[in-house]
């Protein structure tokens, strides 16, 4: 792969859960406008991807794959050099079997031809999926496809969407920047949603299945637990549950919504530094589940210069009492080796209200809504 690509987790817009195949250039140059005009591309947002759907149905005669000339009438090129003119990266879509997952052409036999146009479409990023691959390895399916872009010679960030089915976490590293760890999200917080042959997750669901792979993840190699459902129909709690988890997770930030109509309160959520830089912190920690009682839960995630994210949260259907006691509690990172400095002082600092709100020294108490999350930044001093 190329090195030092991503050494806080990529972060961006898909076009997958809010428009499936329903894309255009219109559509993606208007969204690249609106990640500018929002201050989404400030906040950190700087990928734009195009998910599955933007291909003609077969290739050209000389195997060339070839974007959809009703969706993109001016070619491709011309979309991605207005979405750079904005400052914006580009991201692309493919699958590493015959087929994509929406049976569009897949890359399968065309690995080196299609990183070959990748590059000259000047692509930034590609998210490779796990379609139709009956009876390919997967390791070396990914990892063909990383040494077919590196070849091509084009910076490009590897985003392996392999679902988390060949453990991804334990060949991905040198291959890609980030592994998808588990099947799709859906925008549900605590059930299941049907797809008929296979079952989509919810926010929670997703969160229950990370915690053992967080040894796995670090800079440039990142756990994937899949994109963004911010503003797409979970409550306002929710979904700030949702961002906060994915924070303390040092997941990928990619929004899904449509961003030209997100509500104050959803781009309040998506652009809330505070917890971006949680999730954005430098030493790239993925987050830990520290204790799990009573539907409440609390994570914590070392973060640089002696600081610590702490997230109280609770998963019930009704408000929950939580209590703290700093000094006594011992809370120790025993992967990454950090321990919270029972004996020394933090300041509180509330992510969401942004206001400081005592120090440790104090026991902690507060109650925390159904479904709703406190969270604080501690600082050292
Ligand atoms: C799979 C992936 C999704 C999306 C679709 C596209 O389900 O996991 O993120 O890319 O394919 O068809």
């Amino acid at each position: 792969k190329f090195e030092g690509l991503a050494p806080t987790p990529p972060m961006g817009w898909n076009s997958w859960n809010t428009f499936q195949v329903e894309i255009n250039e219109k559509m993606i140059m208007e969204m690249a406008d609106e990640l500018v005009k929002t201050g989404m591309k400030d906040a950190g947002y700087n990928y734009l991807v195009l998910d599955d759907g933007w291909m003609a149905m077969e290739r050209d005669s000389l195997g060339n794959l070839v974007p959809d000339p009703k969706k993109f009438p001016h070619g491709l090129r011309a979309v991605v050099d207005y979405v750079h003119a904005k400052g914006l990266k580009f991201g692309m879509y493919n699958c590493a079997g015959t087929l994509t997952c929406a049976k569009y052409p897949g890359t399968r036999g065309y690995e080196y031809q299609d990183a070959r146009n990748y590059a000259a479409w000047n692509i930034d990023y590609l998210k490779y999926d796990w379609c139709n691959t009956k009876g390919i390895n997967a390791k070396e399916a990914y990892t063909t496809m990383s040494n077919a872009l590196r070849k091509a010679g084009h910076p490009m960030i590897f985003s392996i969407c392999e679902w988390g089915v060949n453990k991804p976490w334990e060949w991905g590293e040198p291959v890609g920047q980030l592994w998808r760890t588990t099947e799709d999200i859906w925008q549900v917080f605590d059930s299941v949603h049907s797809h008929g042959t296979w079952d989509a997750l919810s926010v929670m669901r997703i969160s229950d299945l990370q915690d053992t792979l967080r040894r796995y993840a670090g800079p440039d190699h990142w756990n994937d637990p899949d994109m963004l459902e911010v503003g797409n129909g979970m409550t306002l709690s929710e979904d700030r549950t949702h961002f906060s988890l994915w924070a303390m997770m040092a997941a990928p930030l990619m929004a899904g919504n449509d961003i030209r109509k997100m509500t104050p309160q959803t781009k309040e959520i998506l652009t809330n530094k505070d917890v971006i830089a949680i999730d954005q912190d430098p030493l790239g920690i993925q987050g830990f589940k520290f204790s799990d009682k009573d539907s409440l839960q609390i994570w914590f995630k070392p973060l640089q210069k002696g600081d610590w994210a702490v997230c109280f949260l609770n998963r019930g259907s009704t408000e929950k009492k939580v209590s703290f006691n700093w000094q006594q509690t011992p809370v120790v990172d025993n992967i990454f080796h950090h321990t919270l400095d029972n004996k020394g002082r933090y300041t509180l600092y509330n992510v969401w209200s942004h206001k400081n709100e005592g120090t440790t020294e104090k026991v902690f108490n507060a109650s925390v809504k159904s479904h709703d999350v406190v969270m604080f930044r501690l600082k050292k001093g």
